[in-house]
């Protein structure tokens, strides 16, 4: 007998459907299959309690516990929304007591969610399954994503790795219960899972800086690798490799995908290095005036893509009253730029070991001489530990290394 949260009452089929009937209308399930599928596994009894942030996006969370009977509405109702359920804050399952103790608890970061349906949607119908393939997923989560592709394709054939041992336990509990028996193991992504493969596909819901080498060497020939790419800039980087030989070969996705990075690489924030830019270095720097508006070309989804695969700068904006916004870059090396200003008057700023605002600007007149191509014109050669960023063919106009 299912307990009452994860009870699969009218209200949760209604509010299933609903949203499966959404991500129909939107686009985001494109064949009958995964409606089938969506329509089939529900989502509340992997998310049984949820942190929810707060309005001012101060990094603040409140607890929304769907075993309280006077909450399970609002519960069933933001678990069926298009909305990712947040599970785990900075690694530490006890946020959840002193979020409930204290009415919100402060993180820095999510480190566990079942991410928006519409991105998982689009990725698994990105995957292009077929009967018979065998995939496996990096970042098992909540174990969400597993039941979606164990009912599409069977359990057997479903295989998936989360870093987090105390995640990987809860997931495949919930999934048993269900009756969902995919392989589930608490691996460090990056190297796979050797003993269950050769895959079909693998397809990742963390973020990892590149491809790691072991998953070429665990995906058949023919295969494909969908992976969204860490880069300090974000930019959604999504890309579709197919593996053949000792190499992966793809392009850039139209779609954006962001995820959590990858819990084995860490990359100090953009705030601490900001922070590291000193005063007398900001003063005794040279001003110059641009005309680019960084903070407009950051913020368009097409420049924010180039930047963020081109570049590993980060950003930040600071806000002073009764000034115009500052728009920083800055890099792990201790290098920093910023502009300031407005309406075609932007003065620069730049220092440290590196020339940020110059490369900024060489960056954004290349993507303008390139004739702006959008996102999807890119691609990606890996071989070994060599990324070559492309435009248009593999065999022309290299742009680059990652
Ligand atoms: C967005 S969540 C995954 C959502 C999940 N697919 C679901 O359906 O709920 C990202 C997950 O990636 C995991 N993760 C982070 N780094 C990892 C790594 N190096 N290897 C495997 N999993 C990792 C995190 O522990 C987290 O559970």
């Amino acid at each position: 007998m299912p307990d009452v949260h994860t009870a699969d009452d009218p209200i949760a089929r209604r509010l299933r459907s609903e949203l499966t009937r959404r991500l129909v209308e939107t686009g985001a399930i494109a064949s009958s299959e995964w409606a089938r599928v969506f329509n089939s596994v529900p989502r509340h009894p992997f998310v049984p309690r949820v942190f929810k942030p707060s309005a001012a996006n101060d990094g603040r969370y409140s607890p929304v516990d769907g075993t309280d009977p006077a909450q399970r509405e609002g519960w069933l109702r933001h678990v069926y929304s298009d909305e990712i359920c947040i599970t785990q804050l900075d690694g530490d399952d006890r946020a959840w007591g002193t979020a409930v103790k204290e009415g919100t608890v402060q993180a820095t970061a999510m480190t566990c969610t079942s991410s928006q349906p519409t991105l998982m949607a689009g990725m698994l119908e990105a995957l292009d399954l077929q009967d018979g393939d065998r995939v496996l997923e990096i970042g098992t989560g909540t174990g969400y994503n597993a039941a979606l592709l164990s009912e599409r394709l069977g359990s057997r054939s479903v295989s998936s790795v989360d870093i987090d041992p105390t995640l990987t336990e809860r997931a495949e509990a919930v999934l048993a219960g269900l009756g969902y028996t995919p392989v589930v193991a608490a691996e460090d992504g990056a190297r796979g899972l050797p003993d269950n493969g050769p895959f079909t596909h693998l397809i990742t819901t963390a973020s990892f800086p590149s491809i790691p080498a072991a998953w070429l060497d665990q995906i058949s020939e023919g295969g494909a690798i969908l992976a969204n790419l860490f880069r300090p800039l974000g930019g959604g980087v999504l890309v579709r490799l197919t593996v053949s030989g000792d190499r992966a070969i793809g392009h850039f996705s139209a779609r954006t995908a962001g995820f959590m990075p990858t819990r084995s690489h860490t990359s100090p924030s953009a705030l601490a290095l900001y922070r590291r830019v000193g005063e007398e270095d900001e003063d005794a720097a040279e001003a110059e005036t641009s005309r680019l508006d960084a903070a407009a070309i950051l913020r368009a989804p097409e420049t924010r893509f180039f930047l963020s695969l081109m570049s590993d700068f980060d950003e930040i904006r600071i806000r002073y009253p009764d000034h115009p916004e500052e728009q920083w870059l800055v890099t792990a090396d201790g290098s920093w730029a910023f502009s300031v200003g407005a309406d075609g008057g932007f003065t620069a700023k730049q220092g440290g070991p590196r020339r940020l605002w110059d490369e900024f600007e060489a960056l954004y007149s290349r993507w303008r001489a390139l004739g702006e191509p959008e996102r999807h014109r890119f691609g990606l050669t890996v071989a070994g530990e060599e990324h070559r960023i492309w435009l248009d063919h593999p065999d022309q106009r290299v742009m680059g290394l990652l």
